[in-house]
């Protein structure tokens, strides 16, 4: 696999950084997740925009224009030939002496990019769904920027796995925030699809905007509002979202069923509305 770092094109195994670049250190920088289908990107501006709100809210200098990313984005998906996928962009601080104090202006932040190919369409866990466990949300306040601070999430996947799940959805305050790295939704008995509003507490999904205007398309109701781990085992659906899941089912929650215990009519039709748009 070529994947590019800091300028340059190289083999895998031979893309290096420093051991004092402040992603490593300190978790300080952040990413973003554009899926690829067919060879092309998706939704590559939004997740640009994302990625100026990231930058901005941890004062992190911004590497190049949109125009010069997307040019390595493309590189990337040609050079490895990646068909169906994703490409992971990091930004981080650079390399400094380590100070938890942010280094002096001028300091180069480092840029890394790969591409990961994926079957990401016909896969298992969208025919069958997924199952989640519900875990307190131990993350930090500001879960609205990307970071690659990932430690809680992964753990929490882990104890999810542990305990016979595919994922987990975390939860604050008897609400659910999010998946793991996806966000979450339920559809009511009365075919309403509810997600949890846009605030410091979840990542604002690319995925969720394009599901959302897709929805309001084809007439489907939409709440956004927290909803309860209670209200979610009673729900007739549930499903995530996230760039690389695009749409998919939840069949159960900490063991119960969600609706019939197989993925959703709504859900289905989200998924499949939602990749004929992205198509
Ligand atoms: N995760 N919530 C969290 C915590 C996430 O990490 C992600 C994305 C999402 C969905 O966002 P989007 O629709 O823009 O992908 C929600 C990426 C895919 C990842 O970490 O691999």
């Amino acid at each position: 696999r070529i994947v590019y770092v800091n300028g340059a094109y190289v083999p895998e195994a031979e893309a290096t950084i420093s051991v004092f670049d402040r992603g490593l250190l300190f978790a300080d920088g952040v990413y973003e997740v554009t899926a690829v289908i067919g060879g092309k990107l998706l939704d590559f501006a939004a997740h640009m925009a994302r990625l100026r709100r990231s930058l901005r809210e941890l004062a992190l200098p911004s590497p190049m224009e949109d125009d010069a990313i997307l040019a390595i984005h493309r590189e990337l998906v040609a050079r490895n030939a990646l068909d169906l996928g994703h490409v992971y962009l990091m930004v981080t601080r650079g390399a400094a002496d380590r100070d938890f104090a942010f280094p002096p202006e001028g300091t180069k932040p480092s840029l890394v990019l790969f591409t990961q190919a994926r079957a990401a369409i016909e896969t298992p866990e969208a025919t069958r769904g997924l199952k989640v466990a519900t875990v307190p949300d131990l993350r930090w306040a500001r879960r609205d920027i990307k970071t690659v601070q990932l430690l809680y999430p992964s753990m929490a996947k882990m104890e999810a796995r542990s305990r016979g799940a595919d994922d987990a959805w975390m939860v604050e305050d008897g609400f659910v925030t999010e998946g793991t790295s996806n966000n979450a939704y339920i559809v009511t008995q009365e075919g309403t699809i509810v997600t949890r509003s846009l605030s410091n507490a979840i990542l604002h999904g690319i995925t969720r905007a394009a599901v959302l205007r897709t929805a309001a398309e084809h007439g489907v109701r939409v709440e956004e509002r927290a909803f309860t781990v209670d209200e979610a085992k009673g729900a007739r659906e549930a499903f995530i979202t996230s760039a690389g899941a695009f749409v998919t089912p939840v069949v159960a929650i900490d063991d119960v069923p969600v609706g019939t215990g197989m993925p959703g009519e709504l859900t289905k039709r989200m998924r499949a509305n939602y990749l004929e748009e992205a198509l």
